[in-house]
This record gives C-alpha cells, sequence and structure tokens, in this order.
C-alpha cells in the first residue's frame, strides 16, 4: 500500500493509502475512536470504527498515549466539516513507538516549562506553525539574492576580532590562541564584495548579551548582503525591497500558520513600497514630540523604537545616526561629520529593529584611525584594512536579523519561540 503524506491526501480520494505519523489527540465514544494523527505536513481524523477493524485493533486504539507513533491504513474519505477536507476509514493501525504520559497536555502550560521541554514542544501547532514561517522566509531570503545575482559566500565562525563592539563578544580557546564566536559576518562579506561584486552570507551569529530582553538572544541568525559601488540611498532601497518580498512571500505562501497563530494579517497587508525614511535627527524630534526624553546624540533605546515605529503602517528606515553610537566601520557623512551613513530599519506595530546596515568606511587612513580611536588591535584588523588599499571602492551592506523578522510577521512579542533551540542569557538546554 502507498505511503502518503497528509498534506497530499486530496490526490487519494477513495483510495487505500498508510499515513504514518504521530497521534496528536483522541477521543472515543461506543464504536467509535477518532484518532487525530499528524506527520508534520498537516492532521488528519482517522475514524476507528468496530465493524470495520479487528478486535484486537479496535483494543488497542482505546489504549494508544498521546504521541505515539503510529502507521495508520485505510480508505481516503471526503469530510466537508473537517479543515483538511478529508478523514481516513482505518483498517488497521500498528504501533511504531509506544508513548506513555507525555508532559504537554492539551491543557495550558508556562513558557519556562514549555522551553525546557523544547524538543517535544516544537510537535505542537504554534511552535510547527511560526516555523515553518520561518522556513519560508529563509527560502525567501535565498530567493531574493538569488535572483537579484548576489553570490553566497559563507563567513566564518571562529574570528580573531570584533566587529560590533567588543562587549557582546563570546570567547573560546583556539589552540594557544584566542578565538571569538563571529558577531557578524560583515566585514568577510566586504573582503568578498571585492571579488564578487554582490554578495551575501547567512548563518548563525553570536553575541554575549548580558541582560535579558524580548528582542535578544545569544545566538541568532543573520542575512548579510555587501555590494560593491553602492552608497547608502542604494542600500536603504535594497533593503526594502528585501523585506517586502519576505513579507509578500509570507502574506502567498504562509496564511494558514498566520492564522494558526492568530496573526492579525491586515495590519501586514497594510505595508507598502516605498518605505518612510527618517534621518536620526527627525527621528529625535519626533520622538521628543511625542513624550520621550531622549537627548540627541544617544542611540534609540528599545522603548524609543517601539513608540516610533508605531506611528508608521510600514517599517521605516532612519538614517544618519551620530558615529559615535555606532561601529567603527561606518563611514562619515560628509555633509555632517557627526553623522554616519548609516540606516537601522524598524519594523512597525512596536517589533522595533530588523535590519541594521550602512555605508562603509573606504579611505585606508580614515579606517586606520578609527580603528585605533576604538581602541580595537591593528593586528587582527590588518586584512581589513587591505581592503582599502587595493582598489577601494564605495560599498554598503546590511545585515537582517532572521528571529526579528519572525517575531514581527508571527506576531510574537518574545524571540524566544522564533528559533528552533533558543539561546539566551539563562538558557542553554535542550
Ligand atoms: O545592527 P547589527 O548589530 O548590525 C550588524 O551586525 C552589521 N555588521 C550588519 C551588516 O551591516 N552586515 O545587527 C543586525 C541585525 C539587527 O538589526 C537585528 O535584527 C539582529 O541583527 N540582531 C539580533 N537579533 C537577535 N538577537 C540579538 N542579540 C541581535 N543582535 C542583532
Ligand atoms: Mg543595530
Amino acid at each position: 500500500m502507498k505511503s502518503v503524506r497528509i498534506s497530499q491526501i486530496g490526490d487519494f480520494e477513495d483510495q487505500e493509502v498508510q499515513l504514518n505519523g504521530w497521534l496528536y489527540n483522541k477521543r472515543s465514544s461506543g464504536k467509535l475512536h477518532f484518532l487525530q494523527l499528524r506527520d508534520g505536513s498537516g492532521i488528519i481524523q482517522c475514524v476507528v470504527f468496530k465493524g470495520d477493524v479487528a478486535p484486537e485493533i479496535f483494543e488497542l486504539c482505546g489504549h494508544v498515549g498521546q504521541e505515539c507513533s503510529l502507521a495508520v491504513a485505510g480508505s481516503v474519505r471526503k469530510d466537508e466539516r473537517s479543515p483538511l477536507g478529508y478523514e481516513l476509514g482505518v483498517k488497521t493501525v500498528e504501533v511504531v513507538g509506544e508513548s506513555s504520559e507525555y508532559p504537554i497536555t492539551p491543557k495550558e502550560h508556562g513558557v519556562s516549562f514549555l522551553l525546557d521541554h523544547r524538543h517535544l514542544w516544537l510537535r505542537s501547532s504554534r511552535p510547527h506553525a511560526i516555523l515553518k514561517i520561518r522556513s519560508e522566509i529563509c527560502k525567501a531570503c535565498r530567493d531574493f539574492m538569488e535572483e537579484r545575482d548576489f553570490t553566497l559566500i559563507d563567513a566564518p565562525i571562529f574570528t580573531p576580532a570584533a566587529c560590533e563592539g567588543t562587549s557582546t563578544l563570546f570567547e573560546t580557546d583556539y589552540f594557544d590562541q584566542k578565538a571569538f564566536l563571529t558577531q557578524s559576518g560583515q566585514l568577510y562579506m566586504e573582503a568578498a564584495a571585492m571579488a564578487f561584486g554582490n554578495v551575501y552570507c547567512f548563518g548563525p551569529t553570536f553575541r554575549a548579551e548580558k541582560s535579558k530582553t524580548r528582542r535578544h538572544l545569544t545566538e541568532f541568525w543573520m542575512i548579510e548582503p555587501e555590494m560593491a559601488f553602492c552608497d547608502l540611498k542604494k542600500d536603504m532601497e535594497v533593503a526594502e525591497e528585501f523585506v517586502y518580498y519576505i513579507l509578500k512571500r509570507v502574506l502567498e505562501k504562509r496564511r494558514e500558520e498566520l492564522k494558526v497563530l492568530e496573526r492579525d494579517i491586515e495590519a501586514l497587508e497594510k505595508v507598502t513600497l516605498p518605505f518612510p525614511r527618517l534621518s536620526y535627527d527627525e527621528a529625535i524630534n519626533r520622538l521628543q514630540d511625542l513624550g520621550s526624553d531622549i537627548k540627541w546624540g544617544t542611540d534609540l533605546g528599545g522603548d524609543d523604537e517601539t513608540i516610533l515605529s508605531k506611528q508608521y503602517d510600514s517599517p521605516i528606515l532612519v538614517h544618519r545616526y551620530p558615529l559615535d553610537v555606532k561601529a567603527f566601520y561606518m563611514k562619515e557623512d560628509p555633509e555632517d561629520s557627526r553623522l554616519a551613513l548609516c540606516v537601522d530599519m524598524l519594523a512597525p506595530e512596536g517589533y522595533g529593529e530588523i535590519i541594521g546596515g550602512g555605508q562603509r568606511e573606504d579611505d585606508f587612513a580614515i579606517l586606520t584611525r578609527k580603528i585605533n580611536e576604538h581602541e580595537l588591535p591593528f593586528e587582527a584588523f590588518k586584512w581589513y584594512t587591505d581592503l582599502r588599499k587595493y582598489g577601494s571602492v564605495p560599498h554598503a551592506g546590511f545585515g537582517m536579523g532572521i528571529e526579528r523578522v519572525v517575531a514581527w510577521l508571527c506576531g510574537l512579542k518574545h524571540v524566544r519561540e522564533t528559533i528552533p533551540f533558543p539561546r539566551m542569557l539563562q538558557r542553554l538546554y535542550p
């Protein structure tokens, strides 16, 4: 008999098939057992009628426990009332692996209990929907880059130096040297952009975030495009088209999952191109008008980002922050030496920063001075300054945090549910 996936069941109406999966839920009444079977692609109701199966099979179905794995054979019947549109009229059931006292029951559990059982929690409908959306987002990211002829260049994980400041570095032993887990692949992408033109990396990045917030993980995934012969204006255009492309893809392909999450889909449909642009100066004035006590010269805090982004339906591009609050590699604004040619994209509805990027310092002497001013070890960056010695060009790029985008699109208040196995200040298990 043919083994099929539940999502394909519509192609097998009135035919006999075998389904392999796990028992999601069960209900019994007299001569009937209703087994909710899930296989990762969907959930189907399998109806076991006493008159249709051997007595020992009917008996067995009365005892199978939640999440026990099963091979179920029977015929596919149309069923208008079920969300799937089909049910299975069961002929035989075989237990593949027993399960009893499954810890996650249909009752409510606290999030910390669920995170301790993340290896099992992944089977529930909500994490399942979120991670399907995450997978779609990652695919859309790659498709966008491929369509625009960006070359995938993988950045290393062990690095000799800090990219995003020394306060969030994870240090490890590297034989007789010290190494750091990468905070960003950007510096390597700059080297690659000089070789390939348009490039991107997509991988895990690490930050020793020592405070508990709902937007920070210690291990997160970032996609980082970098473009040679590119300025801040072009960089912002690519960033907004990229995010819009991802949003459209999720709306098109993952509507069912958004519904499972009870996401306000209308809010997502209000997003339009182009995204509003605000200079840092404008953002500060706006925030002060809205009652914030933020002063010119400080970075926007999480609360400021929330207040500001709530004013718009689309993500906003805040550009030209003070150089002093940004990383050493940012290019100075030729029109105002206090400012950096950088941009942050803030998601609407208060989901905060999803993208950080900008134009890079491409002058050897200025970059060398910046490295010294930031008290970074020049030796570790010598290779990076070489890029300004041999055919330097204006270039720009950005990094988008996948978990922040998943949180926004899924409507999640906290990033801990956006990644299969979250790593945070107090979480390394499972
Ligand atoms: O703004 P960030 O620090 O920028 C960079 O790392 C640049 N080197 C990227 C580049 O230009 N190639 O980080 C970029 C994005 C943020 O906007 C946010 O979405 C995400 O990475 N991010 C985090 N996500 C989860 N947890 C954390 N601790 C994060 N830190 C940054
Ligand atoms: Mg940032």
